[in-house]
């Protein structure tokens, strides 16, 4: 039998203690499966005194999370604290150094300071793994690092955070507006500490950031996302988009074009029979298409103490095996920098406008419309009051700059009584 693969881990929040609870419960199915016993020597959280519903007496504890990275009786530093910056980032830093493989769910600082914890590693020899931090429960770091290592891929997309799928199923379903079902979320507890992180669209983005990184052999490019949230979607378009045969989803789309690498995270239409239109409540989806393998589709649950602590222990896992691969695929000293290139490949675009209830006004926005070469593929008008007409457009395939430029022109019109709302439709 070979020696124990000893883990020290920081942050003992929902995902912290599914981790020990695996550890402790599945003992011998960790041994048979990687050769080795898995325990636990050492745990540390901001907050000793705390019942977190299981026996921790067995473990040390650290006050300090760096110096819990560095303990001789720690092989693997699982770090799940959270947080680009701070604690986490200097445990991890100081783990590595001290000759630690590092196992984190830490998006926000693999989006951030990936490259430099990545070339940190590789000249240590270590290894950092981070399957819990995209998607959850879903393998899909696995995929890409592995079982699709020799494809080219083409475009990596998917539905990355679950509250914002949950927030925009439960308004379509219960016909509910954006704010009462984000505070019914809150209640529920599905939001991050700052909820900006999940509805503005950031949490989407990091995860995008760190797959496109792997998928396109680029630095981590966070800043190259380009990010909108889901705060300014209404039960107006949700239910308009569903008339249509579309549902709204917060999607992320990365792909490399002559231009350089588009990535971006929006709301976006897809056509509601699509399997990301059939997508409810918490759960993920990410689409990956290769030249060779053509299009994988992996969905589960995108957060939660088991889903999540199934991917940390995925990656102890292979650490315990001897299984060791780059952080991004390719050694970190060979990664290319991303040149980013704004998002502008042609899609249809829906288009609300709330335009004054007066003779000539929708001639004047599909006047605007074709001096800026975009075509109307279908148009209606419904719902209006006696002063604003709410007028919906699809238009035919545009760039998003021509559109941009529309609606610009449009305010010279006269006629706009709101302002507009405009969501590419994805095909998917
Ligand atoms: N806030 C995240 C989500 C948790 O809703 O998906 C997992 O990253």
């Amino acid at each position: 039998m070979s020696a124990p693969l000893r883990l020290g881990i920081a942050g003992l929040g929902t995902v912290g203690i599914g981790v020990v609870k695996i550890v402790r419960q599945k003992a011998a199915l960790l041994t048979e499966r990687t050769g080795r016993p898995v325990v636990i020597t050492a745990v540390s959280a901001r907050t000793r005194d705390k019942d977190r519903g299981v026996n921790l007496a067995s473990y040390d504890w650290e006050d300090d999370p760096v110096k819990l990275a560095t303990r001789d009786d720690v092989d693997v530093f699982v770090e799940l604290m959270g947080g680009s910056d701070g604690p986490a980032k200097a445990a991890t830093e100081a783990a590595i150094a001290a000759g630690k493989d590092v196992v984190t769910a830490n998006k926000a600082m693999l989006a951030t300071h990936g490259q430099d914890l990545a070339l940190a590693a590789e000249a240590a020899g270590r290894v950092i793994r981070f399957e819990a931090a995209v998607a959850g429960g879903i393998p899909v770091i696995k995929a890409l690092l592995e079982g699709l290592a020799a494809n080219e891929i083409t475009r990596v997309m998917g539905v990355m955070n679950g509250t914002c799928n949950y927030i925009l199923t439960r308004m379509q379903d219960a016909g509910l507006p954006y704010d009462d079902v984000f505070a019914e979320a809150d209640a529920l507890g599905f939001l991050e500490a700052d909820p900006e992180l999940d509805v503005g669209g950031i949490d989407a983005g990091h995860k995008l950031a760190v797959l496109s990184s792997i998928a396109f052999g680029t630095k981590v490019d966070f800043a190259g996302v380009e990010l909108e949230g889901i705060q300014r979607i209404s039960i107006e378009d949700i239910q308009q988009a569903e008339d249509l045969g579309y549902r709204i989803k917060l999607l992320g789309v990365a792909q490399m074009t002559g231009r350089g690498l588009e990535q971006r995270m929006s709301p976006c239409l897809v056509p509601a029979e699509s399997p990301l239109g059939q997508l409810t409540g918490g759960t993920n989806m990410v689409v990956i298409e290769g030249d060779a393998v053509e299009q994988v589709v992996l969905r589960g649950p995108g957060a939660g103490e088991g889903p999540t602590a199934s991917a940390v222990m995925g990656d102890i896992c292979d650490i315990a095996r001897g299984i060791r691969i780059p952080t991004f695929g390719a050694p970190a000293t060979g990664l290319r920098a991303a040149k980013a290139a704004k998002s502008n490949s042609p899609a249809p675009f829906y288009l609300r406008l709330t335009l004054k209830d007066r003779p000539g006004a929708l001639a004047k926005v599909a006047t605007v419309l074709g001096d800026h070469g975009i075509s109307i593929d279908r148009m209606r008008q419904t719902r209006h009051n006696d002063e604003n007409a709410p007028v919906l457009i699809v238009t035919h395939k545009t760039q998003r700059t021509a559109l941009d430029s529309a609606i610009a022109a449009m305010q010279d019109t006269g006629v706009m009584a709101g302002v507009p709302v405009a969501l590419r439709i994805e095909a998917v």
